[in-house]
Protein backbone atom coordinates (compact mmCIF):
# COMPACT_ATOMS: atom_id res chain seq x y z
CA UNK A 1 0.00 0.00 0.00
CA UNK A 2 1.13 3.74 -0.57
CA UNK A 3 0.61 6.10 1.86
CA UNK A 4 1.06 9.70 1.41
CA UNK A 5 2.94 12.96 1.88
CA UNK A 6 1.45 16.39 3.26
CA UNK A 7 4.18 18.98 2.89
CA UNK A 8 2.66 21.75 5.28
CA UNK A 9 3.43 25.10 6.84
CA UNK A 10 1.91 25.76 9.81
CA UNK A 11 2.06 29.54 9.56
CA UNK A 12 4.00 31.88 11.57
CA UNK A 13 3.30 30.80 14.80
CA UNK A 14 -0.01 31.82 15.94
CA UNK A 15 -2.60 28.94 15.86
CA UNK A 16 -5.30 30.28 14.57
CA UNK A 17 -3.15 31.40 11.50
CA UNK A 18 -2.73 27.90 10.91
CA UNK A 19 -5.42 27.19 7.50
CA UNK A 20 -8.10 24.46 7.91
CA UNK A 21 -6.30 22.54 4.85
CA UNK A 22 -3.40 21.90 6.81
CA UNK A 23 -5.90 21.03 10.03
CA UNK A 24 -7.06 18.37 8.39
CA UNK A 25 -3.79 17.17 6.75
CA UNK A 26 -2.54 17.33 11.30
CA UNK A 27 -5.94 15.32 12.09
CA UNK A 28 -5.06 12.28 8.91
CA UNK A 29 -1.22 12.08 9.95
CA UNK A 30 0.18 8.79 11.11
CA UNK A 31 3.89 10.49 11.03
CA UNK A 32 5.26 14.09 11.38
CA UNK A 33 8.88 14.48 10.12
CA UNK A 34 10.65 18.49 11.30
CA UNK A 35 12.59 20.44 12.37
CA UNK A 36 12.28 20.34 16.49
CA UNK A 37 10.74 23.40 17.10
CA UNK A 38 7.87 23.01 14.34
CA UNK A 39 7.49 19.25 15.42
CA UNK A 40 6.34 20.55 18.85
CA UNK A 41 3.84 22.65 17.28
CA UNK A 42 1.88 19.36 16.73
CA UNK A 43 -0.14 18.08 19.63
CA UNK A 44 0.83 14.78 20.49
CA UNK A 45 -1.57 12.09 20.21
CA UNK A 46 -2.31 8.02 20.63
CA UNK A 47 -1.06 6.71 17.20
CA UNK A 48 1.12 9.57 16.16
CA UNK A 49 4.65 9.06 15.84
CA UNK A 50 6.82 12.65 15.85
CA UNK A 51 9.80 12.43 14.33
CA UNK A 52 11.77 15.65 15.35
CA UNK A 53 15.35 16.54 13.85
CA UNK A 54 18.03 19.14 13.80
CA UNK A 55 18.71 21.71 11.20
CA UNK A 56 20.74 21.05 8.18
CA UNK A 57 19.17 17.41 7.66
CA UNK A 58 16.79 18.52 5.07
CA UNK A 59 17.88 15.74 2.62
CA UNK A 60 17.75 12.90 5.30
CA UNK A 61 14.17 14.24 6.38
CA UNK A 62 12.96 14.03 3.19
CA UNK A 63 14.21 10.77 2.29
CA UNK A 64 12.90 9.44 6.17
CA UNK A 65 9.46 11.08 4.65
CA UNK A 66 9.33 9.39 1.59
CA UNK A 67 10.43 5.97 3.00
CA UNK A 68 7.88 6.10 5.43
CA UNK A 69 4.84 7.21 2.67
CA UNK A 70 6.37 4.64 1.20
CA UNK A 71 5.37 1.81 3.85
CA UNK A 72 2.17 2.86 3.70
CA UNK A 73 2.54 5.75 6.63
CA UNK A 74 0.48 9.36 5.98
CA UNK A 75 3.39 11.43 6.57
CA UNK A 76 3.03 15.28 7.74
CA UNK A 77 6.26 17.09 6.93
CA UNK A 78 5.92 20.45 8.88
CA UNK A 79 7.49 23.76 8.02
CA UNK A 80 7.38 27.12 9.63
CA UNK A 81 5.40 30.19 7.48
CA UNK A 82 4.81 28.54 4.21
CA UNK A 83 6.94 25.12 2.92
CA UNK A 84 7.67 26.24 -0.39
CA UNK A 85 9.49 29.76 0.58
CA UNK A 86 12.81 28.77 1.84
CA UNK A 87 11.51 25.37 3.41
CA UNK A 88 11.45 21.37 3.06
CA UNK A 89 8.88 21.37 0.15
CA UNK A 90 12.11 21.99 -2.41
CA UNK A 91 14.04 19.17 -0.53
CA UNK A 92 11.41 16.65 -1.11
CA UNK A 93 11.82 17.19 -4.69
CA UNK A 94 15.19 17.61 -4.98
CA UNK A 95 15.80 14.06 -3.58
CA UNK A 96 12.41 12.63 -5.75
CA UNK A 97 14.58 13.82 -8.76
CA UNK A 98 17.26 11.95 -7.69
CA UNK A 99 15.85 8.70 -6.88
CA UNK A 100 12.96 8.97 -8.90
CA UNK A 101 11.92 5.42 -9.69
CA UNK A 102 11.60 4.06 -6.02
CA UNK A 103 8.82 6.82 -5.08
CA UNK A 104 7.45 7.33 -8.03
CA UNK A 105 3.82 6.68 -7.15
CA UNK A 106 3.56 7.99 -3.87
CA UNK A 107 0.80 10.96 -3.64
CA UNK A 108 2.49 14.30 -2.05
CA UNK A 109 0.55 17.34 -1.39
CA UNK A 110 2.28 20.29 -0.72
CA UNK A 111 -0.43 22.80 1.64
CA UNK A 112 0.67 26.33 1.66
CA UNK A 113 0.89 28.88 5.08
CA UNK A 114 1.10 32.14 5.84
CA UNK A 115 4.78 33.02 5.24
CA UNK A 116 6.98 35.21 7.57
CA UNK A 117 6.82 38.17 5.39
CA UNK A 118 3.20 38.04 4.98
CA UNK A 119 2.67 37.88 8.76
CA UNK A 120 5.17 40.66 8.96
CA UNK A 121 4.04 42.94 6.21
CA UNK A 122 0.83 42.87 7.86
CA UNK A 123 1.95 44.05 11.52
CA UNK A 124 3.03 47.02 10.49
CA UNK A 125 0.80 47.82 7.12
CA UNK A 126 1.29 47.33 3.84
CA UNK A 127 5.00 47.67 2.89
CA UNK A 128 5.06 44.63 0.04
CA UNK A 129 2.21 46.64 -1.71
CA UNK A 130 4.53 47.74 -5.16
CA UNK A 131 7.23 45.26 -6.10
CA UNK A 132 9.03 43.53 -3.85
CA UNK A 133 11.58 40.92 -3.94
CA UNK A 134 12.52 38.21 -1.31
CA UNK A 135 16.29 37.06 -0.36
CA UNK A 136 17.80 35.15 2.18
CA UNK A 137 20.74 35.72 3.56
CA UNK A 138 21.88 32.05 4.74
CA UNK A 139 25.33 31.46 2.86
CA UNK A 140 25.00 27.60 3.65
CA UNK A 141 23.52 26.48 0.53
CA UNK A 142 24.93 29.59 -2.04
CA UNK A 143 27.86 31.38 -2.07
CA UNK A 144 27.89 34.88 -0.75
CA UNK A 145 29.15 36.49 -4.18
CA UNK A 146 25.12 35.63 -5.65
CA UNK A 147 23.56 37.04 -2.58
CA UNK A 148 25.36 40.80 -2.45
CA UNK A 149 24.38 40.20 -6.20
CA UNK A 150 20.75 39.77 -5.81
CA UNK A 151 20.86 42.98 -3.12
CA UNK A 152 22.69 45.23 -5.04
CA UNK A 153 20.26 44.44 -8.51
CA UNK A 154 16.99 44.79 -6.09
CA UNK A 155 18.20 48.15 -4.86
CA UNK A 156 18.74 48.83 -8.21
CA UNK A 157 15.48 47.80 -9.25
CA UNK A 158 14.15 49.54 -6.44
CA UNK A 159 11.78 46.59 -4.94
CA UNK A 160 11.50 46.55 -1.35
CA UNK A 161 12.78 43.34 0.08
CA UNK A 162 12.37 41.08 2.89
CA UNK A 163 15.20 39.56 4.31
CA UNK A 164 15.11 35.86 5.63
CA UNK A 165 17.26 34.31 7.64
CA UNK A 166 18.99 37.54 8.62
CA UNK A 167 22.09 36.49 11.10
CA UNK A 168 22.69 33.51 13.35
CA UNK A 169 25.46 32.55 15.51
CA UNK A 170 27.29 30.62 12.95
CA UNK A 171 26.71 33.36 10.48
CA UNK A 172 27.49 36.49 12.90
CA UNK A 173 28.87 38.89 9.14
CA UNK A 174 26.36 38.25 6.79
CA UNK A 175 23.84 41.01 7.83
CA UNK A 176 26.59 43.23 8.95
CA UNK A 177 27.67 43.51 5.04
CA UNK A 178 24.02 43.63 3.75
CA UNK A 179 23.44 46.23 5.81
CA UNK A 180 26.53 48.33 4.85
CA UNK A 181 25.42 47.43 1.28
CA UNK A 182 21.71 49.25 1.36
CA UNK A 183 23.67 51.99 3.22
CA UNK A 184 26.50 52.47 0.52
CA UNK A 185 23.61 52.01 -2.16
CA UNK A 186 20.42 53.33 -1.45
CA UNK A 187 19.95 56.54 -2.27
CA UNK A 188 18.49 58.20 1.12
CA UNK A 189 17.32 56.80 4.05
CA UNK A 190 14.69 54.85 3.93
CA UNK A 191 12.60 52.87 6.32
CA UNK A 192 13.60 49.68 7.73
CA UNK A 193 11.67 47.07 10.34
CA UNK A 194 12.85 44.17 12.67
CA UNK A 195 10.00 41.99 13.16
CA UNK A 196 11.04 39.38 15.39
CA UNK A 197 8.86 36.29 16.60
CA UNK A 198 5.49 37.42 14.91
CA UNK A 199 2.34 36.32 15.80
CA UNK A 200 3.63 34.49 19.40
CA UNK A 201 3.89 36.00 22.20
CA UNK A 202 7.94 36.97 22.21
CA UNK A 203 6.61 39.13 19.33
CA UNK A 204 8.87 42.80 18.83
CA UNK A 205 8.39 44.94 16.10
CA UNK A 206 11.47 47.77 15.60
CA UNK A 207 10.89 50.69 12.86
CA UNK A 208 14.12 52.27 11.52
CA UNK A 209 15.67 53.94 8.97
CA UNK A 210 18.45 52.53 7.44
CA UNK A 211 20.84 54.92 8.60
CA UNK A 212 20.05 53.36 12.10
CA UNK A 213 19.85 49.87 11.72
CA UNK A 214 22.39 48.13 13.04
CA UNK A 215 23.02 44.34 13.21
CA UNK A 216 22.26 43.39 16.57
CA UNK A 217 18.68 44.46 15.98
CA UNK A 218 18.31 40.78 13.72
CA UNK A 219 18.41 37.04 14.93
CA UNK A 220 17.64 34.21 13.10
CA UNK A 221 13.67 34.52 14.45
CA UNK A 222 13.64 38.42 12.38
CA UNK A 223 12.11 39.20 9.17
CA UNK A 224 14.07 42.28 7.60
CA UNK A 225 11.56 44.33 5.93
CA UNK A 226 13.31 47.18 3.81
CA UNK A 227 11.44 49.98 2.12
CA UNK A 228 11.81 50.77 -1.47
CA UNK A 229 12.36 54.47 -2.38
CA UNK A 230 8.53 54.83 -2.41
CA UNK A 231 7.79 53.31 1.38
CA UNK A 232 6.88 55.94 3.73
CA UNK A 233 5.91 55.67 7.19
CA UNK A 234 2.40 57.47 8.12
CA UNK A 235 0.50 57.76 11.24
CA UNK A 236 -3.23 57.29 12.35
CA UNK A 237 -4.94 56.55 15.63
CA UNK A 238 -1.56 57.24 17.50
CA UNK A 239 -0.10 54.51 15.85
CA UNK A 240 2.85 54.18 12.88
CA UNK A 241 2.14 52.24 9.44
CA UNK A 242 4.97 51.53 6.96
CA UNK A 243 3.59 51.21 3.43
CA UNK A 244 4.61 51.18 -0.06
CA UNK A 245 1.61 53.41 -2.63
CA UNK A 246 0.39 51.17 -5.24
CA UNK A 247 1.57 53.33 -7.85
CA UNK A 248 5.20 54.67 -8.55
CA UNK A 249 5.65 57.87 -10.11
CA UNK A 250 6.17 58.38 -13.72
CA UNK A 251 9.33 59.61 -13.93
CA UNK A 252 11.59 56.85 -12.60
CA UNK A 253 13.60 58.67 -10.09
CA UNK A 254 16.48 56.40 -10.46
C1 LIG B 1 14.28 28.68 7.17
S1 LIG B 1 13.36 30.16 7.00
C2 LIG B 1 11.77 29.46 6.88
C3 LIG B 1 10.75 30.39 6.29
C4 LIG B 1 9.33 29.83 6.36
N1 LIG B 1 9.19 28.68 5.49
C5 LIG B 1 8.29 30.90 6.00
O1 LIG B 1 7.63 30.75 4.96
O2 LIG B 1 8.16 31.85 6.78
C6 LIG B 1 13.41 30.80 8.64
C7 LIG B 1 13.35 32.32 8.66
O3 LIG B 1 11.99 32.75 8.49
C8 LIG B 1 11.75 33.93 9.23
N2 LIG B 1 10.67 33.65 10.19
C9 LIG B 1 10.02 32.49 10.38
N3 LIG B 1 9.03 32.63 11.31
C10 LIG B 1 9.06 33.93 11.69
C11 LIG B 1 8.29 34.71 12.62
N4 LIG B 1 7.28 34.18 13.32
N5 LIG B 1 8.60 36.02 12.76
C12 LIG B 1 9.60 36.59 12.03
N6 LIG B 1 10.37 35.88 11.15
C13 LIG B 1 10.10 34.59 10.99
C14 LIG B 1 13.08 34.31 9.92
O4 LIG B 1 13.76 35.20 9.05
C15 LIG B 1 13.76 32.96 9.96
O5 LIG B 1 15.18 33.11 10.04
Amino acid sequence: MNGKIFVVGLGPGDPSQITPQVSNAINLATDVIGYFSYVDRIAPKKGLQLHPSDNRVEAERAKHALTLAEAGSVVLVVCSGDPGVFAMASAIFEVLENNAPNWNNIDIEILPGITAMIASAARVGAPLGHDFCAINLSDNLKPWSIIDKRIRLAVEADFAIAFYNPRSKSRPKGFEKTLRLLKSHCEGDRPIIFARAVSTEEETIKYVSISKAKADMADMRTLVIVGSSQTRIIHQNNREWMYTPRHYPEKDSQ
